[in-house]
């Protein structure tokens, strides 16, 4: 497929929210981690969707009904080969990445016994905490931690002494949503699979900044937001191997998901429907559709370049001011940092930047059990995306200093 060429001042224009000022200075967007904006296509997708095709999916045999089924189901081969996973039976609808963590907990629970063990990170968001904790209580599993080195990286060392062949279930993030840091994943989920765990991928970070090959990484489950993808909210991903999916009872129970149903008994669907009851998010995952195919319209090369760039020259200009600490400097990272600055807290600096129009996050980032680790209250996250600008960097830069000068 011919590819746009990227300009990222033409490429602005697609994403009609960005042009608007905030507090009279133009708004600087740098809180693509927590959700991204959304192109032109999409919002038109979602709109041509409610004005034309508007039926329920699966149901019925009419021709609004075949069109609403056509277009959702487009989309699931439109996200497995975005993944490149084998099948769409692979790609099971859910309304985000923590709702892929509690289907999997809950489903995966059933066949957990009492001190199997699962592994998460010191990285993990709390939606990759929470579910297991509550497996913890009602099943008496083991939860364990693979700890930190001193740059914050994982430490591979331990992960490696962790696993043993109590541990089922390795849970971890692709990129760390509070710091940054790519974890090594293909080499992490190849060392679970040598004690027979499985291996739970959180691509919610990962999924806009990095192309993904759920088979190349040979990750049994690997889960997703459409939000954080430039798709609406509400949507989501849950990739699993399909041998594993067909071997697993259902989660939620009710239309769609069933063949059959009794008021004796019930049997369930197939794949993928078997985990989708009830009325999905038609038009959301058409929105998912068009966010991909606008992401493919671009060399993914040059766009993961650019906000690479972004990145490295947000880092040495941070680094160069006196006070500021960025977690991880030096240590590759992808689509954001956090900082913080000596004596001054963490959401005075957020409110007077948002202040001269510049949107970023502060805090704990859902990553209590982390910012603990790092004897911190919370950091400053800036987080970028393909429609970022080096003047817009500048721009925060400049802005940040007179935050500083202010503060004295
Ligand atoms: N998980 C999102 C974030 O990191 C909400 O901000």
């Amino acid at each position: 497929m011919q590819k746009i060429p990227f300009l990222v001042h033409e490429l602005r224009e697609e994403f009609p929210i960005l042009a608007q000022n905030i507090n009279e200075h133009a708004l600087i967007y740098f809180d693509n981690a927590a959700s991204t904006q959304k192109p032109r296509s999409v919002i038109d997708a979602i709109s041509y969707f409610y004005l034309h095709d508007n039926a329920n999916v699966h149901r019925a045999g009419h021709q609004l009904a075949m069109r609403a089924t056509r277009s959702f189901e487009n989309s699931r081969a439109v996200v497995r080969d975005f993944i490149n996973a084998k099948s769409t039976k692979e790609i099971i609808w859910t309304k985000g990445t923590t709702e892929g963590f509690n289907l999997l907990a809950h489903i995966l629970g059933t066949q957990l016994q009492a001190g199997d063990e699962v592994l998460i990170s010191s990285l993990e968001h709390h939606a990759n905490i929470v579910p297991w904790q509550m497996l913890v209580e009602t099943k008496k599993i083991v939860l364990k931690v693979i700890p930190l080195q001193d740059d914050h990286q994982l430490d591979m060392d331990a992960y490696r002494t962790l696993l043993n062949k109590k541990t089922k279930i390795v849970s971890v993030t692709h990129i760390s949503n509070a710091l940054g840091i790519i974890n090594p994943i293909s080499e992490m989920i190849a060392l679970a699979h040598e004690v027979g765990a499985q291996v739970i991928i959180d691509g919610a970070q990962a999924i806009a900044h990095t192309p993904v090959d759920v088979q190349a990484l040979d990750c049994d489950y690997y889960l997703f937001s459409g939000h954080k993808l430039f798709a609406p909210t509400g949507t989501g991903v849950l990739y699993g191997k399909q041998h594993l999916l067909e071997a697993l009872p259902p989660w939620q129970g009710g239309g769609e998901m069933i063949k059959s149903v009794s008021f004796k008994t019930s049997t369930y669907n197939e794949l993928p429907f078997k985990f989708e009851a009830g009325t999905p998010n038609i038009a959301g995952v058409i929105g998912l559709a068009a966010a991909i195919d606008f992401l493919n319209s671009y060399d993914r090369k040059v766009l993961m370049l650019h906000e690479q760039m972004l990145l490295a020259v947000a880092e040495s200009a941070l680094l160069a001011i006196p006070d500021v600490e960025v977690y991880c400097a030096g240590i590759a990272k992808s689509g954001l940092l956090s900082f913080m600055i000596k004596g001054e807290h963490h959401s005075d600096i957020a409110m007077l930047l948002d202040a001269q129009g510049i949107a970023l996050r502060s805090g704990t980032h859902c990553a209590m059990p982390l910012m603990s680790l790092l004897d911190n209250s919370g950091t400053v996250r800036v987080s970028f995306s393909i429609y970022n600008t080096l003047d817009e960097v500048k721009v925060f830069i400049k802005a940040l200093k007179k935050v500083l000068l202010l503060l004295k």
